[in-house]
C-alpha cells in the first residue's frame, strides 16, 4: 500500500521548492533503470512526523555496484541537470540555487547494509507529494545512525542532533550496541590482551600465536569492535619503516585483521576506523593479504602481488623475499604507494612481512 504524506517540515517555504526539484531527479534516475531509496533527514521526518525538524536536502541512495553513479552522471547530463560527481566518495550532488539533492552509493554512507536485500525488501513505498518513491524504513534509519555514531568525528557531528530527535520520538536510546576501542599494545589490559591472543590463535592456529605486548611494537594501534562487551572484530596498525629510493617513510602496517563473527559488516566497520586513522594522521596504511576483495569492497586500494616489491632487510644485511600477497592500502599524504607503483625500484622493510 502506498502511504500518502500531507505534512511539511519546519522550513516549509524552502521545502515546497525542494519537492519538485527532488521529484524530477528521482524520476530521471529511475527512468534510467536505476532503483532509488530516499533516506536521510526526509525519511527521518516522514517516519516521526516531527514538524520541528528542518529538511534541508533530499538524500537518495542507489546500489553502489555496476558503476551506477557514473551512469547517473551521464543520465543527468543528457537531461541537462547540472551536478558534481565525487567518485572518491561515491557521491553525486545536484544543486540549484539553495536547493540540494544528494545521491549516494549504498556502500558509503550506509556502510554495512547488504545492498541486495535493501533494494528488494527493506523500504516503505510512499506517496512523495504526488510521486511514488521508496523510503528507508525506520528501523534502518536507527541502525544507520547507530553506526554513524561510531564513525569518524565528522560523520558523528552530523548525526548527533538527529539522533537526539529520533531518541525523543522513540522514547528510548538508540541501540548503539557496538563500541569501538582504539588502543595501543602497551595500554591493553590483561583481559583484552588475552582475549585478542586467543581469538587470533583460533583464526590462524596455535603455531602462529603472538604475544600482543612482546611481539608487536608497543605503539601498535589496535582497533577493537565490541558488541555488548564481546569482541566481534579487530585489527592492528603497526608502526613500520619503509625505505624507498633513499628516503625513509613511516607508515602504518595493517595486520591481524580478523572478524570473530563474519559477514555481518563488523570487518568493514573495523577497517573503516583504520581509514579514519589514515585520514586523521595523513599516514599511509598498507597490508599484504589474500583477502583482497574484502578490502576492495571497503574502499581500499589494491595491487596484485604487491608484496614482491618489498624486500625485508635483516639486521645482518640478509635480504628476504616473499611472493605471496596482494597489497591493500589507503594512501596518505606521503603518496608512497603511488611513488612505488611508478617505478620498478624495490622498497625495503626492516621487520618481517607483517
Ligand atoms: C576478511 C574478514 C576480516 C572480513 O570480515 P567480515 O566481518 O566477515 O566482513 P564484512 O561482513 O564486514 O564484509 C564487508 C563486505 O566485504 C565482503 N566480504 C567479506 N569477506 C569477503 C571475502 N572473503 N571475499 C569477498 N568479499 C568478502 C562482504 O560480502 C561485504 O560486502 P557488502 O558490503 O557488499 O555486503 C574476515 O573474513 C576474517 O576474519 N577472515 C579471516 C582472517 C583473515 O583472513 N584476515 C585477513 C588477512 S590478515
Amino acid at each position: 500500500m502506498v502511504k500518502k504524506i500531507d505534512i511539511l517540515p519546519k522550513n516549509k517555504r524552502y521545502f515546497k521548492k525542494l519537492i519538485p526539484f527532488a521529484q524530477r531527479i528521482i524520476q530521471t534516475i529511475e527512468d534510467g533503470g536505476i532503483p532509488t531509496i530516499v533516506y536521510g533527514s526526509f525519511a527521518h521526518f516522514y517516519h516521526t512526523k516531527d514538524k520541528t525538524m528542518n529538511v534541508n536536502d533530499i538524500d537518495i541512495m542507489v546500489p553502489e555496484h555496476k558503476k551506477n553513479l557514473q551512469k547517473i552522471s551521464s543520465i543527468l547530463k543528457k537531461s541537462n541537470i547540472k551536478h558534481n560527481y565525487y567518485p572518491k566518495w561515491e557521491t553525486l550532488i545536484i544543486k540549484k540555487g539553495m536547493l540540494k539533492v544528494e545521491v549516494d552509493g549504498v556502500g558509503q554512507n550506509y556502510k554495512t547494509m547488504k545492498e541486495n536485500s535493501l533494494f528488494k525488501f527493506n523500504y516503505d513505498k510512499i506517496d512523495f507529494y504526488g510521486l511514488s518513491v521508496k523510503l528507508l524504513k525506520l528501523n534502518q534509519i536507527e541502525e544507520m545512525y547507530s553506526r554513524a555514531l561510531i564513525e569518524s568525528d565528522k560523520t558523528k557531528l552530523n548525526v548527533v542532533h538527529k539522533v537526539k530527535l529520533l531518541e525523543k520520538f522513540l522514547d528510548r536510546k538508540i541501540k548503539g550496541d557496538l563500541k569501538v576501542d582504539r588502543i595501543k599494545s602497551k595500554d591493553l589490559n590483561r583481559k583484552d590482551k588475552k582475549a585478542l591472543e586467543e581469538l587470533r590463535v583460533k583464526e590462524f592456529g596455535e603455531e602462529n600465536r603472538k604475544d600482543f605486548k612482546k611481539d608487536y611494537e608497543s605503539d601498535t594501534l589496535w582497533v577493537v569492535i565490541k558488541k555488548k562487551g564481546k569482541i566481534v572484530s579487530f585489527g592492528g596498525i603497526r608502526p613500520i619503516k619503509v625505505k624507498y629510493k633513499g628516503r625513509i617513510y613511516h607508515i602504518g602496517g595493517i595486520c591481524s585483521t580478523i572478524s570473530v563473527i563474519k559477514k555481518k559488516g563488523y570487518g568493514k566497520i573495523m577497517v573503516n576506523v583504520m581509514k579514519d586513522y589514515s585520514q586523521e594522521t595523513g599516514k599511509t596504511i598498507l597490508g599484504f593479504t589474500g583477502q583482497t576483495k574484502f578490502f576492495s569492497k571497503c574502499g581500499f586500494g589494491t595491487k596484485k602481488n604487491f608484496v614482491r616489491r618489498f624486500v625485508w632487510v635483516k639486521p645482518n644485511g640478509e635480504k628476504v623475499y616473499d611472493d605471496d600477497g596482494d597489497g591493500i592500502y589507503y594512501e596518505g599524504r606521503d603518496k608512497l604507494i603511488s611513488k612505488i607503483l611508478k617505478t620498478k625500484s624495490p622498497a625495503h622493510i626492516f621487520v618481517e612481512y607483517w
